[in-house]
């Protein structure tokens, strides 16, 4: 299949060289936990859930952190009290408190069918992170520590590694601005994001945005049109997250999904993460393995998968 943008696959080189900067300490890892969660039906984030008797996501996610490396968990209004709790009093599972940070994203109001704004909010989606962990002062602080590659991987991909060293290695070999990572689209209807280029640029849209006859739609060979999916889970130079949060968050577009609150419907507005990508200079993608990396945790009846994913 031909891509007019650049496909990578692991290499010894990838892994060799996101491996040497994580022994210097120059990698980091963003974890995206703001989220609503409200497809779980679980009354606390996503990552206190316990997929184990005793073993939540959180600290499945604290034991891939090599020592001594600094993680960050992006939180909001709803899941930030409880996260927070959730790592003291597990003592921050091993890590030092000093190496684990938490920012907090912020709302948006919501929106009724008419477009008038109401007095409720709702988190403002996974798009502005860097522009909150910038206000937030860690970006700062992490600069000062000499970070130059930092990942961004979701809480409910339960196989996501922070610390992947051929997203880190390709990211930094490449100058890349931006790596995402793609895996082999399956099921058509899979709720993914698909990898498509746009404007001559790599770009992800949203399976929530793009027409069945595009999603479901076959190439001449056989395969899906659209082979690749986005998992939110990307390296981001330090270059690029500063040049960025140096614009304002306006240049990313909000997108409007229809939500049941109640009885009721309203719109809520949300920046997404891939959207970044229209202001790489560079950004390429890296294939990693479905069965390998990706197994998400968006409702229950994802916990028998999830399981016997952290089992193998
Ligand atoms: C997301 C991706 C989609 C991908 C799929 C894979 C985005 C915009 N879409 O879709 O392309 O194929 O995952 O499973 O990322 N989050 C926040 N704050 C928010 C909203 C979300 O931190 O305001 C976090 C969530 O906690 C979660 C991640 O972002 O870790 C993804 O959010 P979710 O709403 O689950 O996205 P999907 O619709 O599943």
């Amino acid at each position: 299949m031909m891509h007019d943008f650049v496909v990578n696959a692991p290499t010894q080189e990838s892994s060799q060289a996101g491996k040497k900067l994580v022994v210097e300490g120059k990698a980091a890892a963003i974890i995206l936990a703001g989220g609503h969660g409200s497809r779980l039906g679980h009354n606390a984030p996503k990552g206190c859930f316990e997929v184990f008797e005793d073993i939540s996501i959180y600290q499945l996610i604290a034991k891939k952190v090599p020592k001594g490396l600094l993680i960050a968990f992006m939180t909001s209004d709803a899941t930030h009290a409880k996260t927070v709790e959730h790592f003291e009093k597990a003592n921050y599972f091993g890590l030092q408190k000093e190496h684990v940070f938490f920012f907090q994203q912020q709302n948006l109001p919501l929106q009724n069918e008419e477009g008038t704004l109401l007095p409720l909010s709702a988190p403002d989606g996974n798009g502005a992170l860097f522009w909150h962990f910038s206000a937030s002062g860690i970006l700062k602080d992490w600069e000062a520590k000499g970070i130059e590659q930092i990942t961004v991987s979701t809480v409910d991909n339960v196989l996501a590694d922070p610390f992947q060293p051929d997203l880190i290695g390709i990211n930094a070999l490449h100058n890349n601005d931006v790596s995402v990572v793609a895996i082999e689209r399956e099921d058509p209807r899979e709720h993914v994001g698909m990898i498509v280029s746009q404007n001559g640029k790599l770009a992800v849209q949203e399976y929530s945005e793009m027409a069945d006859s595009e999603r479901l739609a076959y190439a001449a060979d056989g395969g899906l049109k659209h082979p690749l999916a986005n998992i939110s889970y990307f390296a981001f130079s330090m270059p690029f997250i500063k040049k960025i949060t140096n614009l304002s968050p306006a240049i990313l577009p909000l997108h409007r999904a229809k939500k049941k609150v109640g009885d009721d419907y309203f719109y809520k507005s949300e920046y997404f993460i891939f959207d970044l990508l229209a202001y790489a200079d560079k950004a390429e993608v890296l294939k990693l393995s479905r069965k390998e990396y990706f197994q998400p945790f968006k409702s229950m009846s994802d916990l028998e998968s999830v399981r016997r994913a952290l089992k193998k």
